[in-house]
């Protein structure tokens, strides 16, 4: 079996490889950064072959290069790249909106689409969309992306029913780079409101992501998992 994970470099996509290649895919790691040779080494440490790929999603070829390492076959997609760039609605300029709209929704929206030739016929992909697609201070255009993200789940669900499973993942707080990039004061408060007094860890993610791609969530398909340690609502 084979599975995609994008942003695998670091955080919750790293992590996602790892539990997938424990799993058992053979797990194609897609990042842009240099990170990715790493990160790829410390899943071959665990026994699996990861094929890294490092490219910029953002570019048509990026796309191509990825579904060409998947030799015509893909069990599971899963699309984690994303990034932030936060501002008050009043500073927020066209650039930080474009680019945080291309990347986390224009990407996932590309690379499922150029994905579909090529996925198994029980295949599933899982989206990581945000808590804060419920809206977030700050992140207008991030909230954007991740409300995107969730229509993308659901359209491409009745799209590739009765085949491939679509769902999607929204995390609230989860301990890595992107959420130590949040400033310690902000995150203590964000902390204080959740249910289960802690952030979440990116495998607690990760095995979210083993469950609705695997057999065992035969009947889920256009939904909205929330991991948010409770905090699911504001
Ligand atoms: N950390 C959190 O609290 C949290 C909460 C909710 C949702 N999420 C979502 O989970 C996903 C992973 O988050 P994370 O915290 O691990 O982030 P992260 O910043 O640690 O990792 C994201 C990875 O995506 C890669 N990436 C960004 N743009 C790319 C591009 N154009 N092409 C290829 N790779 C690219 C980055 O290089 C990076 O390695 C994101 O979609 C994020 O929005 C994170």
């Amino acid at each position: 079996v084979k599975a995609v994970v994008t942003g695998a470099a670091r955080g919750i996509g790293r992590a996602i490889s790892h539990r997938l290649a424990r799993d058992g895919y053979s797990v194609v790691m897609v990042d842009v950064s240099s990170g990715l040779a790493d990160a790829a080494l410390d899943v071959e440490r665990s026994g699996s072959e990861p094929v890294p790929i490092q490219v910029d999603l953002t570019s048509p070829s990026g796309i191509d290069t990825v579904i060409e390492a998947c030799d015509g076959r893909l069990d599971l997609l899963v699309n984690n790249a994303g990034i932030t760039r936060d501002s008050r609605l009043v500073n927020m300029t066209d650039e930080a909106f474009d680019s945080v709209i291309e990347v986390n929704l224009g990407v996932a929206y590309r690379l499922s689409v150029a994905a579909v030739p090529v996925m198994a016929p029980a295949g599933a992909i899982v989206n990581i969309a945000s808590r804060a697609y419920l809206g977030n201070f700050g992140q207008f255009n991030y909230s954007m992306s991740k409300g995107g993200v969730v229509g993308l789940t659901r359209a491409m669900a009745l799209r590739l029913a009765p085949d491939v499973r679509v769902n999607a993942i929204a995390p609230g707080l989860i301990g890595t780079e992107m959420a130590m990039g949040i400033p310690e004061d902000i995150r203590e408060k964000m902390v204080a409101a959740i249910p289960l007094a802690r952030m979440g860890q990116p495998e607690e993610v990760a095995a979210l992501v083993a469950f609705l791609g695997s057999g065992q969530a035969s009947y889920l398909t256009g939904q909205v998992v929330v991991i948010g340690g409770g905090r699911s609502f504001t």
